[in-house]
C-alpha cells in the first residue's frame, strides 16, 4: 500500500501519536515492530520533544515521525525542531498546519494532517499535504462527528492524495473494511494501549482491557471540544454539568491534567482514560510486535475469505 511503500516500512500502519503515551521509546518500539512509530508531542514542551526524538533515535534506525498538536503553546518551536532533527513524517492535529507547510516541504518532510471532514481534507490537500488521515468518531481521544464508515470513502472520493484510515481498527477484519473503503494505510491507537511496551499506568490498561463495546463516551460534544474516553466518574459528572449549561471554563477544570492523571497516576475515577469504541474488543495484553503482526496476518486471511464469497 502507499504508506509502507513510500516509507519503506514493513506494514502500512501508523502508530497514532498519542499524547503522554507515545514517548520516544514507544515510537521506536513501534517502528522496530514494522509500523511507523510516532512521538505524541501533545503536552510536551519543545525541550521535551527534543529529548524524546533523541531517545527514539537511540533505540531505532527505522523511520519514525512526530505528531504535532498545533494548539500547543510551543507549536512554532516544535515545527522548527522537526526540521532541525531531520524527522521524516509529521502528522498534525488540532489546528491548521498551513503556515509551516512551505518550510516542512522544503525540508522533505512528509506531512499528513488528521482530518474529521471532507472540507478539511480538501483544504489540507490545497495547502500541500502529502496525504491525510481520515479519523472517524469511533477513535480514542479528540474526535469529530462522522464515523469512519461514512468519512473514509467520502474523503477518498474528494481528494487526489492518499488517505489513511483511522478510528475503529483493532482487527484484520476492520483493517480490511478500511481497505475496501479506500484506505491507503491505517492508523491505530486504542489497540496499542494493550501493548506491554505502552508506558501507561496498569490501572488504565486494565480499564481498557475490561471495557465493553459501550464502555466509552464523548465529553465536550456540546462545548465543541469532543474527546472520547472510557466512562468513569469524571466523564459522567462532566456530561451532567455540560447538559446543565456549565461554562467552558468550569468544564475545563474537570479535564485539565486528566490524561496525566490517567497515564501517570492511574487515577481511574478522575483521570481522562482516552480510548476508542474498539476498547470492547481489546482484551489481551501482548507485545507490540505480536499485536501488529497478528493484525496483518488476520487481514490477509480475511481478504482471502471475502474473495470467496458468492454474491
Ligand atoms: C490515549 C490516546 C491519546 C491520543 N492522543 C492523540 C494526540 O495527541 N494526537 C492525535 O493526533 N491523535 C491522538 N489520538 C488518536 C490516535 O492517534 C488515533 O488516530 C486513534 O486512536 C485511532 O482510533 P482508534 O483509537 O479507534 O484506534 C489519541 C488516541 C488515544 C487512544
Amino acid at each position: 500500500m502507499w504508506l509502507n511503500e513510500t516509507l519503506n516500512i514493513k506494514y502500512p500502519l501508523i502508530q497514532g501519536g498519542m499524547a503522554r503515551v507515545a514517548t520516544g521509546a514507544f515510537a521506536a518500539a513501534s517502528s522496530n515492530a514494522g509500523a511507523l512509530g510516532l512521538i505524541g508531542s501533545g503536552g510536551m514542551t519543545a525541550e521535551m520533544l527534543k529529548d524524546a526524538i533523541k531517545e527514539a533515535k537511540s533505540l531505532t534506525d527505522k523511520p519514525f515521525g512526530v505528531n504535532l498538536m498545533l494548539m500547543n503553546p510551543e507549536a512554532d518551536k516544535q515545527a522548527q525542531l522537526v526540521i532541525d532533527e531531520g524527522i521524516k513524517v509529521v502528522t498534525t492535529g488540532a489546528g491548521n498546519p498551513g503556515k509551516y507547510m512551505k518550510a516542512w516541504k522544503e525540508a522533505g518532510i512528509i506531512v499528513i494532517p488528521v482530518v474529521p471532514s471532507v472540507a478539511l481534507a480538501k483544504r489540507m490537500e490545497r495547502a500541500g499535504a502529502d496525504a491525510v488521515i481520515a479519523e472517524g468518531t469511533e477513535s480514542g481521544g479528540h474526535v469529530g462527528e462522522l464515523t469512519t464508515m461514512a468519512l473514509l470513502p467520502q474523503v477518498k472520493a474528494a481528494v487526489n492524495i492518499p488517505v489513511i484510515g483511522a478510528g475503529g481498527i483493532a482487527s484484520g477484519k476492520q483493517a480490511l473494511a478500511a481497505l475496501a473503503l479506500g484506505a491507503d494505510g491505517f492508523q491505530v491507537g486504542t489497540m496499542l494501549l494493550a501493548a506491554k511496551e505502552a508506558p501507561i499506568h496498569e490501572n488504565y490498561r486494565q480499564e481498557v482491557l475490561k471495557a465493553k463495546d459501550t464502555g466509552t463516551t464523548v465529553t465536550g460534544r456540546i462545548a465543541g471540544t469532543p474527546v472520547r474516553i472510557i466512562k468513569n466518574k469524571m466523564a459522567k459528572e462532566y456530561i451532567k454539568r455540560e447538559k446543565e449549561g456549565a461554562s467552558m471554563m468550569e468544564l475545563e477544570k474537570f479535564t485539565l491534567g486528566g490524561l496525566r492523571r490517567a497515564v501517570v497516576e492511574g487515577d481511574v475515577d478522575t483521570g481522562s482514560l482516552m480510548a476508542g469504541q474498539v476498547a470492547g474488543m481489546v482484551n489481551k495484553e501482548d507485545t507490540l510486535a505480536n499485536i501488529i503482526e497478528n493484525l496483518f496476518k488476520e487481514l490477509k486471511e480475511e481478504q482471502k475469505k471475502i474473495a470467496e464469497v458468492n454474491l
